[in-house]
């Protein structure tokens, strides 16, 4: 099939790339012209597991294109529309990406086709895209929800292996064509309204968040009662109605689709007169688990006044470069103004870090040894797997004292081998 891909972010340019690697012939369109010529000449402008090499080889095989040119929407089958929905000062999402997107496509389309919503976006905002649309376009055309379930790190494999595909439409003729492009990865596909669609993107993501709070509740709980948060999640989410996954305690869940995704969809709850308290909680408890985390380390070390903090991990998650709401920004803006001297290493967001101002002020050093060489404390706060490769002896001429937001390590193990190490949830 012929398709275009328009925003060629973290679900743009994987959508363009895996759609391509299942044959389509694919362009991808975005009116960011350095991201664009990167692009072009082979280069990611974004970190994501597995994907240069399909993006590099479905471009030598002509497969995949990429444009700032929007008339280029010409002569596809189907339109995803992939553009940003930030969040607006009132927690609602910023749809005028969206807006501007379909209003270009209303500008230049000729033909028919199949125009798919794939950012996440209030319910009702299809509809809303199909009068601005109406307005505009000459020519037949449908719209169509199609939301994205893509963790960044497995982006690739979510896509060739996903849970559920979900096609929202109420055109028949949409559908099929829907149907027709997924057909190959043999996955399940749900075929609802455009509503549905839209609620089941924003739902999913409250409830993973949910999980993950809940978790974190446990952990504060475990903490005082002297029991295991890894244990007890453990044993509440073998109940196959329950399920372990997302179930993980730590200093909070980051990243830009959790935070901004639950305040839009407590912001969609309200707007419909629907009490949001359960989807408050969450976030307020997730705002106050970095906190937490820094009460820890003072409640053990004291003042922190010039103390050497080394710190392993930035991005909000392994397997990413992406620093966008990360835990990790509240922690170490907290232990510097509490007069700590903070020293971060992270494998692949250190460029994203330094642009970040609120660490403007700490030192960035480009290995593991070096954020362990000379400090007071460790603190771990991204999971990265290669932290698992810490030479621990190494670790003690400098310091017995750990903490790790991300409970790496065992316990047990790290006692005896003489370790003062604080974790999240385990006494
Ligand atoms: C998420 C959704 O999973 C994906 O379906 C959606 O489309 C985009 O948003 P992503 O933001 O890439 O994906 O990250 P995810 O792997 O879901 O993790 C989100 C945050 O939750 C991270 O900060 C992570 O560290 C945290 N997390 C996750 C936990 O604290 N505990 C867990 O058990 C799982």
């Amino acid at each position: 099939m012929k398709v275009a891909v328009i925003g060629t972010g973290y679900v743009g340019l994987t959508q363009a790339a895996c759609l391509a690697e299942l044959g389509n012939e694919v362009i991808g369109i975005d009116n960011n012209s350095s991201k664009i010529q990167m692009l072009n000449s082979g280069e990611m402008p974004i970190y994501e597991n597995g994907m240069k090499p399909i993006v590099i080889s479905n471009m030598k095989e002509g497969r995949l294109k990429f444009t700032t040119d929007i008339n280029e929407i010409n002569g596809s089958q189907i339109i995803f529309i992939c553009v940003g929905t930030p969040p607006g000062s009132d927690g609602k999402p910023n749809l005028s990406y969206v807006e501007n997107v379909a209003n270009q496509i209303g500008n230049v389309l000729k033909h028919y086709a199949v125009i798919v919503e794939k950012s996440t976006v209030p319910v009702r905002t299809a509809d809303w895209m199909k009068l601005i649309l109406r307005n505009k376009l000459k020519t037949d055309f449908d719209v169509a929800v199609n939301p994205e379930f893509l963790r960044e790190g497995t982006a690739v494999d979510d896509f060739f292996y996903p849970d559920r595909i979900v096609v929202g439409t109420d055109s028949p003729k949409a559908d099929a064509v829907l149907s027709e492009l997924y057909k190959p990865l043999n996955a399940p596909i749900l075929h609802v309204s455009l509503e549905s669609a839209e609620l089941i993107k924003h739902g999913s993501n409250a409830f993973l968040a949910m999980k993950i709070s809940y978790a974190n509740m446990f952990s504060r709980l475990c903490e005082k009662a002297g029991a295991d948060v890894e244990t007890v999640m453990k044993g509440i989410g073998l109940d196959k109605r329950i399920g372990e996954s997302f179930f993980r305690a730590g200093i909070g869940y980051g990243g830009f689709c959790f935070p901004k995704d639950l305040d839009a969809f407590v912001s969609v709850l309200e707007d419909h007169n629907v009490d949001a308290s359960l989807l408050k909680a969450v976030k307020k408890l997730n705002d106050s688990q970095a906190e937490h985390f820094v009460n820890k380390i003072v409640s053990v070390m004291g003042s922190l006044k010039d103390k050497r903090i080394g710190v392993l991990g930035l991005a909000f998650k392994a397997g990413t470069d992406d620093m966008r709401l990360a835990p990790s920004i509240p922690i170490i803006s907290k232990l510097h103004s509490l007069g700590a001297n903070i020293y971060a290493y992270d494998p692949k967001s250190m460029d994203n870090a330094k642009a970040i101002d609120e660490f403007k002020n700490i030192n960035f050093v480009s290995s593991m040894c070096q954020a362990v060489e000379g400090c007071d404390a460790l603190a771990i706060l991204t999971e990265w797997p290669e932290f698992r490769d810490l030479d621990f002896n190494k670790v003690k001429e400098s310091t017995n004292l750990i903490f790790d937001g991300r409970n790496m390590f065992n316990i047990n193990r790290m006692r005896s081998a003489g370790f003062s190490y604080h974790s999240i949830g385990r006494k």
